[in-house]
């Protein structure tokens, strides 16, 4: 997707109004002036003209509501406007703001964009099915270059996320994901390390060692760095992603064919890692900031890990391993426990950790559990309601820790039949002793069938939060 902007508008039209007084402005006649405004009598939010060579768009903005609700609708509009474009197999189309919503064709454009996303790597017919739409224009008013070049760059980590996402196991392993994330470093301008097998043996990650000892193929250990010289935070920043190529439930298998189908994702919280360190070196923010991605797959192989196995974690702590399907836990404790090396002032990590959180918010929230402070946590919030990926925090109480204690080693890896997005997190908590917040995005990283800017497979939900919450950091 391409994205100008365009003095002298010409093409496809997309106007934005949300009075009917400001149709004067464009260059329609009295008679598709008439017409629209019965249009919009009639509550249409969309209306088109045809004007054979070119379609001419009239969007009306809902201004009721929330300012953050306001920007969703306008998002969906331009989903809705992405889908008759396409359609028409329109290659462009000109965004023309005469709202009084000052970022209304940032959020349209931003809808659209989203919208158009298409994983079709695999698909024969490629080129028949692509979407026809690559460039969207705006007139001078209508954006800032500013707001243009952040558009750019959040679309673009977005769809390089999803992309990884969709990939399956075949093609991403934990060696080639590696590979991925140095591949986005050198495009993104961020520093790129990949620590592998010996290096992890060496360092005695037990956790990931654990997990990937059912498996042929090697585990890897990604640290990515964005320093720029002049940055705001007293301490780095660090993101961490659950890497988990694929999520078979090792020797505790899980039962296909409902729940192993969409385990290739179970490396989203790793693609929405690299995604924000992505946006974050091409937007050059100046703030210090880490990424870490412990990957493997989880899989039943000859030597894997056996439920009653006493493992011992890269910090030393013993673990009683009673169900292997709680494998994410085990390399984000790894990962969490080197992040202390940065004496970090905040850590976040992002994992598709539980079913649990799943099934409690559905695909609509993210789950978030944490010790940053409450300053922190109301930033968060306010970035994932205006972005519209939004958080809803759990308690991490002392009651859900007792839960995770074991009889025989200093913690088990799974709690109760109850709780688990919680007792999830209070493994994780274990491993911190800094300021933290853990989002499980089990429910919103990959859709079954697509709504929206959202489309089916991979959603890469978190990014678009974080790189505000980012941006706004320290104001
Ligand atoms: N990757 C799964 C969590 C998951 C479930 C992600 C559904 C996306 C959709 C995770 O590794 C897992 O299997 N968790 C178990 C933990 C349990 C064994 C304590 C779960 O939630 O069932
Ligand atoms: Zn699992
Ligand atoms: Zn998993």
């Amino acid at each position: 997707m391409f994205f100008k902007i365009q003095k002298a508008p010409k093409g496809n039209l997309a106007y934005l109004i949300d009075q009917t007084t400001q149709l004067d402005e464009t260059d329609l006649d009295k008679s598709e002036k008439a017409y629209i405004a019965q249009q919009l009598k009639n509550e249409a939010k969309m209306c088109s003209i045809n004007r054979y060579t070119h379609q001419i768009y009239i969007l009306f903005i809902d201004t009721k509501g929330a300012e953050w609700l306001i920007a969703e609708k306008m998002r969906k509009q331009g989903a809705a406007l992405c889908g008759s474009l396409n359609q028409l197999k329109a290659t462009e189309v000109h965004i023309s703001n005469l709202s009084t919503q000052k970022r209304a064709a940032y959020f349209l454009a931003e809808g659209l964009s989203l919208a158009n996303y298409q994983f079709l790597k695999y698909k024969s017919n490629a080129k028949k099915i692509a979407h026809s739409l690559n460039d969207i224009f705006f007139t001078n008013q209508s954006i800032t270059v500013k707001e243009l070049n952040e558009l750019q760059t959040i679309v673009a980590a977005v769809c390089k996320a999803r992309d990884l996402i969709n990939e399956p196991l075949q093609y991403l392993t934990a060696e080639q994901l590696g590979k991925d994330i140095q591949a986005l470093g050198k495009e993104g301008g961020f520093k790129v390390q990949v620590l592998g097998k010996a290096k992890i043996e060496q360092m005695k990650m037990g956790g990931i060692m654990a997990v990937n000892s059912g498996s042929i193929l090697p585990p890897t250990f990604s640290i990515m760095e964005h320093r720029p010289q002049k940055f705001i935070n007293k301490a780095p920043i660090v993101l961490v992603g659950k890497g988990i190529v694929y999520d078979t439930g090792g020797l505790s298998l899980k039962p296909t064919p409902n729940s192993m189908d969409r385990m290739k994702s179970d490396m989203s919280g790793a693609a929405v890692v690299a995604g924000i360190m992505y946006a974050v070196g091409m937007l050059d923010l100046p703030l210090h900031i880490i990424g870490l991605v412990p990957a493997t797959e989880n899989r039943p192989g000859e030597n894997a890990y056996v439920p009653g196995d006493v493992i011992t974690m890269y910090d030393g702590t013993t673990v009683e391993v009673l169900n292997t399907d709680a494998e994410g836990r085990l390399v984000l404790a790894d990962a969490l426990h080197y992040a202390k090396k940065y004496r970090p002032e905040l850590v976040f990590d992002f994992a598709t950790l539980t079913g649990a959180a799943a099934n409690a918010f559905g695909d609509v929230a993210m789950c978030t559990m944490g010790t940053a402070n409450e300053h922190t946590k109301q930033k968060i919030q306010s970035s994932g309601f205006a972005q519209f990926e939004k958080v809803i925090e759990l308690p991490l109480w002392d009651e859900y820790g007792q839960m995770i204690k074991s009889d025989i080693a200093d913690l088990k890896n799974i709690g109760g039949p109850t709780g688990g997005a919680i007792t999830a997190g209070k493994f994780l908590e274990h491993f911190t002793d800094y300021p933290w917040m853990h989002f499980d995005i089990a429910g919103v990283s990959h859709h079954i069938s697509g709504k929206d800017y959202r489309p089916t497979g991979g959603v890469a939900m978190g990014i678009r939060m974080m790189v505000d919450f980012l941006m706004n950091y320290g104001k």
